[in-house]
């Protein structure tokens, strides 16, 4: 009987040094000195024992349950202490990642940047290193930045180009970017050289090509000299950077009240020439309803659709996608918009 339980304990204590890490401990502690051990069953046969041997074996088979469960605690110490000394290694924590349940939803909720929203940057980025600072205009208008100052008058059918979304008080919804001109102009003195790139509304009946909100480039160069030339510097620049690095570009004669010559600027895109954008020479009389003196002055002006810009640019087919709102088009763009 002594001999078993000395045989025991060595197992016991064997098992204790192998533990190797707590749970695995719990479970030795259980097996040999829990409530239902092996070591504790012992105990518990003593009382059926010949009385000679009741008292040595019930001594022994105490010093080894205490044994066992010194061994065990001294191993907990140990491995917590290692388990510290590791704390660096196992339990570092980046605190710039966001929650783990956030990390899981992203890929199924996570926002994107709207595709819209991406070419707008990029085009800012551009036009802030050709050093055009970007304006901002109010999506309400007053019929005179809208259409007077811009030298459309009351009667001029230019008007019925852009259906127009009248407010009761007498103001408008933009229908172009072009009245922030007028108002960079009266705000400051030349040079001037700015873009605005934002919303603008028009009343229109809606299909694949036609939304009543969409977005437009305008901008403008006005100092002393500035001509043609620098006008197509900077079309170039910008669509080689947008598009394609080899781009081409042409201008073809047009008309657009404010500018004069005007012209609309077509680009060769995937071996077709393609109708862009409007452009030309500030008109003398707009130069002078932003306060600046056309015998002095001149400058450039230009208009594009940037809705149409991204159409062309991913194969988006139908201009409605993009203030639709569905995510399964969104998401499409998760990736960012290169290549
Ligand atoms: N505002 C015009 C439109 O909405 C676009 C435009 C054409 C702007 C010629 C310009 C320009 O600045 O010079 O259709």
């Amino acid at each position: 009987m002594l001999d078993e339980l000395q045989a025991l304990e060595q197992e016991a204590l064997a098992a204790v040094a192998a533990a190797a890490d707590g749970p695995a401990l719990d479970a030795v502690q259980s097996e040999y000195v829990g409530k239902k051990g092996r070591l504790s069953g012992v105990l518990r046969t003593v009382g059926s024992l010949p009385p000679e041997q009741r008292g040595p074996v019930g001594k022994a088979a105490n010093l080894a349950r205490r044994a066992v469960e010194a061994a065990i605690e001294a191993r907990r110490g140990d491995l917590i202490a290692a388990a510290d000394a590791n704390l660096g290694e196992t339990e570092w924590v980046d605190a710039t990642l966001p929650p783990p349940a956030a990390r899981a939803a992203a890929g199924r909720l996570g926002g994107t940047v709207h595709p819209i929203t991406a070419l707008v940057r990029d085009m800012e980025e551009i036009f802030l290193s050709m050093g055009f600072d970007t304006l901002d205009g109010p999506w309400v208008e007053d019929d005179r930045h809208n259409f007077g100052a811009l030298n459309i008058p009351a009667d001029h059918p230019a008007r019925d180009m852009q259906d127009t979304y009248w407010l009761s008080d007498g103001n408008l919804l933009r229908t172009h970017t072009s009245p922030v001109q007028v108002r960079a102009m009266e705000a400051s003195a030349p040079p001037i050289r700015a873009v605005c790139l934002g919303r603008v509304f028009r009343h229109e009946e809606l299909d694949a090509t036609h939304e009543n909100t969409f977005h437009q480039a305008e901008g403008f160069f006005v100092d002393r000299g500035v001509s043609v030339g620098h006008m197509l510097y900077v079309l170039r620049t910008l669509l080689r950077e947008i598009l394609d690095d080899d781009v081409q570009v042409r201008l073809r004669p047009s008309y657009f009240p404010f500018v004069e010559p005007g012209f609309e600027m077509d680009v060769t895109f995937r071996g077709k020439w393609m109708e862009l954008l409007g452009c030309g020479m500030v008109h003398p009389y707009v130069l002078e309803q932003g306060g600046i003196d056309p015998s002095v002055y001149s400058g450039f002006a230009f208009g594009l659709g940037i809705d149409r810009l991204v159409m062309l640019k991913h194969g988006v087919e139908d201009v409605r996608h993009f203030m639709g709102g569905d995510l399964r088009f969104l998401r499409q763009f998760a990736g960012g918009l290169e290549g």
